[in-house]
């Protein structure tokens, strides 16, 4: 184990040391010294790697010690200490920096040919210069991340300013906001950086500028949706604009709450120490300093080969838990980029492959309306059929009533369709210069398509809603909910079926479900006995879910899985739960009043309290698993979980049609860990079909490969024991 873990371990462990306070002022100090090295090692394993080496509580301990020295000993106060990231005042507004060195923005080229363009400009430039006759110049390759420029200055290791691209001269002050990101080093080298390689990283210059780019992960920026949506905010619509929103906050601590990630592509000026003259070389000496890198940077002999990497990540970008839009070529070599200079705002020496769209133009047929779970009313488009980035789209959502009429979008329309990472195709505007005149304007139906009774909308929310709580719709809509693969994951019972068992009056409550005989399903279409029987199977293995999956699955308005989560942890039964009041709940962290008082009212109906008795009869577990209670009650339960421990990585779409989030949630709930790309520190890579470039990344590290069956042995371990 390395030396740095050993030490914190010690620390962190043992509480009978000496307390803070009472330390003679020069140990302090030196303690003060070693935690912040220690702190912001782990926050980097933590943060950057995703692959800590201790475990949260004790990371808690080593910072909470910190904290307290901090507290007790003022005199050593500095703003770049781990702990502070999280502090700032709100501004007024944002003050303007004007940026040293010009940000530049990049020429485009949308496909291999315009690539070549590129490259021979290039070559023609490099003319009548002292490159003429060397071989053809190297590129590096870097994927293009799509979040926001930033430049941060370190001046003799610390961070001094960070401000944004703005208009490339002049930008905004954000050193606040930056500070609370996490993979936003403090100090260069950041501590532990030198143990993590073995070998002694560079002093780092006087002062430097390091460029990059803040953004999102897709994962994070869905759990930031889910948590806004809860505390009943508005969501962002993509991770690009999350992140935006996110950084341009004048209060600091509101940052710091969301989950906004940084990688570095570049420097700016740099005074002081010599640096390497290249940008591949200059990519790995800012890794390590302990600058995070995006990893799958390249560099390439020959053009060719270069092409084929753009090709490669245009087919395997939606591997990555962040979203990128092409990928840049450089120039390696800084001498040849220095001789071949900019033009206006762009280099000559760098391009942009920009990935193919993922937007496509085509008819709006028809609008139908379709009633959601809670009763909203859910306007779609209805498409010809129209292929979008390699994937043929007839439906798309138009979201709500207000966001058809701001964009007028009309029946008979020419529209945008766009499909962004995983989200579900959206029509985003309509072609107006294309109009006819027979385009029809559409109105909101007054009437439920299922029930018939009258729709309503309240005076804040953006949906119509269908209140009759019988509607039968709703019902099947909450069915198929209940059964999904992040609720009770019935294994055979998709959103067909679901509306089979409502219709043929199987399923008239939830707890019907677990009612379900093989004689009730085989006379059911296409059911014979080994189907029935599985189902059956199926149904009957869903009972032991962890409660948090029960808890969701029921489809409390505003209960989310993080809500679920939240509420379990602090309630060991369902029971527990539906007694207790709105003030109680509130008082929970991440539960505000909007959800405090949704889970009331849910408890509140008699029906929804027998549902819950009926299910606990028919031997679905209600109460919370060990390992769902908080973490010093169990602490050393997740040890008995089958992947605990184990990082996993996945790739490809797996062949059961589980989503990754899906794939996630169960790897996690078995006490592993995913991480988006292979690694020294990854047990193993689960392949589905059309597996990305980390599929032979595993190969070459000897890493494990599983299918998805593989995967399902592994977990099955978790359902036996659970
Ligand atoms: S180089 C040559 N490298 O793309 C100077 N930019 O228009 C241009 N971007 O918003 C920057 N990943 O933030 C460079 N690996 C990368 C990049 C990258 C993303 C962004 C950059 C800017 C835009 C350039």
């Amino acid at each position: 184990m390395e030396d740095f873990v050993e030490r914190s371990l010690e620390l962190a462990r043992s509480d009978d040391h000496v307390p803070p306070e009472d330390l003679p002022e020069d140990r302090a100090e030196r303690q003060i010294e070693r935690l912040r090295e220690l702190v912001a090692a782990h926050a980097r394993r933590y943060y950057v790697h995703d692959a800590p080496l201790i475990a949260d509580a004790e990371y808690d301990a080593l910072y909470r010690r910190l904290e307290r020295l901090e507290d007790a000993f003022p005199q050593f106060e500095d703003p770049n200490s781990p702990t502070q990231r999280v502090g700032g005042e709100p501004l007024d507004e944002f003050e303007k920096v004007r940026h040293p060195q010009r940000l530049l923005s990049l020429q485009n080229a949308f496909d291999a040919g315009e690539v070549r363009e590129w490259y021979d400009r290039c070559l023609r430039g490099l003319a009548d210069t002292p490159f003429e006759d060397a071989a053809p110049p190297a590129l590096a390759a870097e994927l293009k991340l799509d979040g926001l420029a930033v430049a941060l200055t370190y001046e003799n290791g610390r961070l001094a300013r960070a401000a944004t691209r703005g208009n490339g001269r002049v930008g905004e002050d954000i050193t606040a906001g930056a500070r609370t990101i996490q993979s936003v080093p403090l100090r260069l080298p950041v501590p532990g950086a030198r143990r993590e390689n073995g070998t002694a990283p560079p002093e780092g210059p006087e002062r430097m500028e390091v460029r990059g780019e803040v953004f999102m992960r897709k994962s994070r920026f869905e759990q930031l949706n889910e948590r806004l949506a809860d505390a009943g905010e508005k969501p962002f619509a993509n991770p690009r604009n999350a992140a935006a929103g996110s950084l341009r906050q004048l209060d600091p601590k509101v940052t710091a709450r969301r989950p906004l990630s940084f990688f570095a592509y570049g420097t700016g000026p740099i005074e002081g120490d010599p640096h390497p003259d290249a940008q591949h070389a200059l990519m790995r000496w800012l890794g390590r300093m302990g600058l995070p890198l995006e990893e799958h940077t390249a560099r390439f002999d020959d053009l060719g080969e270069a092409i084929a990497f753009c090709e490669r990540w245009a087919d395997a970008r939606d591997d990555l838990d962040y979203e990128t839009d092409g990928v840049v070529l450089k120039i390696d070599d800084f001498r040849r980029q220095e001789a071949l200079g900019f033009i206006s705002t762009a280099p000559r020496w760098a391009v942009a492959y920009k990935f193919p769209a993922r937007e496509a133009t085509t008819r709006l047929t028809d609008i139908e309306v379709n009633v959601g779970r809670t009763g909203a009313i859910k306007p779609e488009a209805l498409l010809d059929p129209v292929d979008v980035g390699g994937v043929t789209v007839s439906q798309a959502t138009l979201h709500n009533e207000d966001y058809i009429r701001e964009r007028d979008i009309r029946v008979g329309d020419r529209v945008v369709v766009k499909r962004a990472g995983d989200v579900i195709p959206q029509v985003v505007r309509a072609v107006t210069e294309e109009r006819s005149g027979d385009e029809t304007p559409w109105q909101m139906p007054r009437q439920c398509p299922a029930c018939g009774s009258e729709l309503k909308r309240l005076d804040d929310e953006a949906d119509w809603f269908c209140f009759n709580g019988e509607c039968p719709a709703q019902f099947i809509r909450l069915v198929e909910h209940f059964v999904s693969r992040g609720g009770m994951d019935i294994d055979g019972l998709g959103e067909k079926l679901a509306v089979v068992l409502v219709e043929e009056g199987l399923v008239e409550h939830l707890s019907d479900l677990y009612r379900l005989s093989e004689a009730d399903l085989l006379p059911l279409e296409r059911f014979a006995e080994k189907r029935a029987a599985n189902l059956v199977a199926a149904i009957e293995a869903s009972k032991e879910r962890p409660l948090a999956r029960l808890l969701f699955a029921l489809g409390i308005r505003h209960v989310g899985r993080t809500v679920a989560e939240d509420l379990v942890a602090n309630y060991p039964s369902l029971n527990d739960l539906a007694h207790s009041s709105k003030k109680e709940l509130e008082a929970i962290d991440g539960i505000g009043s909007v959800i405090a008082e949704s889970i009331a009212d849910w408890f509140a109906v008699d029906e929804n309290r027998r549902l819950v008795d009926d299910l606990r009869r028919l031997g679905v577990r209600t109460e919370r698993l060990p390992r769902e209670a908080p973490a010093d009650e169990s602490s050393d339960d997740d040890d008995a979980l089958p992947l605990a421990g184990r990082t996993l990585v996945l790739t490809g779409s797996l062949p059961s049609g589980r989503t990754r989030r899906e794939a996630t949630d169960a790897i996690e709930a078995a006490g592993g860990t995913v991480t988006s790309s292979v690694s020294g520190n990854t047990d193993a890579l689960v392949a589905g079909e059309n597996p990305g470039s980390k599929l032979d990344e595993a190969r070459e590290r000897g890493v494990p490969v599983w299918n998805e069956a593989q995967m399902e042995a592994r977990l099955e371990g978790k359902r036996e024991e659970a």
